[in-house]
């Protein structure tokens, strides 16, 4: 397994001032992400996923342990748009991720601070926008778009910068059922194309889609496996205080009542497989 991103003891606290005790959001994970792996983290709220994400896009440095991506240490200040460009990161809300009012601007944004050509910027652009299917939108302000494209245009000007990975923190979080199964067939779509994605996600049915599911619990990771193996146990994951994907509760509800769905059957397709065959 070849790390791309590899977390060592980290320990993060939000300082308080002088009279309050710091508030430990992170407190003590090792984690080492394998390239071009779809990883999910899930956790109550408040268990520290947010946090962890920062860390490892630089924007909160550890307060000790440590953070590399591909091998640069997010620490060191003279590597940091290095750490950036390698490590993209897409948040809840669109609208506090663009900046500008034409479409195209705002997904140029990124490589123009990357000091590219700007010949090469309008490729680098229309690549981006083309793989977040919004090509027929650069020349429109994205106030006037829905959620979820808004959400494309964020994606694409993360894109754009070529990262080697990309952290979602609840991507989906605001958008409706479609805008959803958009930016979720877009991972997946990146993650075909090699490109690592750590998402964390509410969603359960999101994290299943996912080849690694990471779970936090007051700032520490309590369990990681392969959705699989997750789920298959149940009373840990409701002890967590993780809703139970729906498909999970429906194999469970049919065990109890004496059918013998396999142990190998995760999805809708699978379970359609089953009954019909
Ligand atoms: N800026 C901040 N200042 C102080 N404490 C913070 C700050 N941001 C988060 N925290 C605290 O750190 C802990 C972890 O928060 P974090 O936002 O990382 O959790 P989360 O798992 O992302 O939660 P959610 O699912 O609600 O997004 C919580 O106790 C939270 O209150
Ligand atoms: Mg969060």
């Amino acid at each position: 397994m070849k790390s791309i991103i590899s977390v060592e003891n980290l320990i993060f606290e939000y300082p308080q001032g002088e009279e309050c005790e710091a508030i430990r959001a992170v407190d003590g994970v090792n984690l080492e992400i394998e390239e071009g792996s779809f990883v999910a983290i899930v956790g109550q709220n408040g268990s520290g996923k947010s946090s962890l994400a920062k860390n490892l896009n630089g924007l909160l440095v550890p307060t000790s342990g440590s953070v590399k991506v591909k091998g640069i240490d997010t620490k060191d200040d003279e590597t940091i748009w290095e750490l950036r460009q390698n490590i993209g990161m897409v948040f809840q809300n669109p609208d506090n991720q663009i900046v500008s009012s034409i479409v195209e601007d705002d997904v140029a944004f990124g490589p123009e601070n990357l000091g590219i050509n700007p010949l090469e910027i309008r490729d680098i652009v229309d690549e981006a926008l083309d793989s977040v299917w919004m090509g027929d939108y650069k020349k429109k302000a994205p106030h006037l778009l829905s959620g979820g494209q808004k959400q494309r245009i964020a994606i694409a000007g993360v894109i754009a910068m070529k990262p080697s990975c990309i952290v979602f923190d609840e991507p989906t979080a605001m958008l409706d059922p479609q805008g959803r199964r958009d930016v979720m067939k877009i991972i997946k779509e990146l993650n075909v194309e090699g490109i690592t994605i750590v998402l964390i996600t509410h969603f359960m049915e999101e994290a299943l889609q996912a080849e690694r599911i990471i779970v936090m619990e007051d700032g520490k990771i309590v369990m990681d496996d392969s959705p699989y193996k997750i789920f298959d146990n149940i009373e840990k994951v409701r002890a967590v205080g993780l809703e139970l994907p729906v498909i999970i509760k429906l194999i469970s509800e049919l065990r109890k009542n004496g059918i013998d769905v396999p142990k190998n059957i995760f999805d809708i397709e699978g379970m359609v497989n089953y009954i019909c065959q």
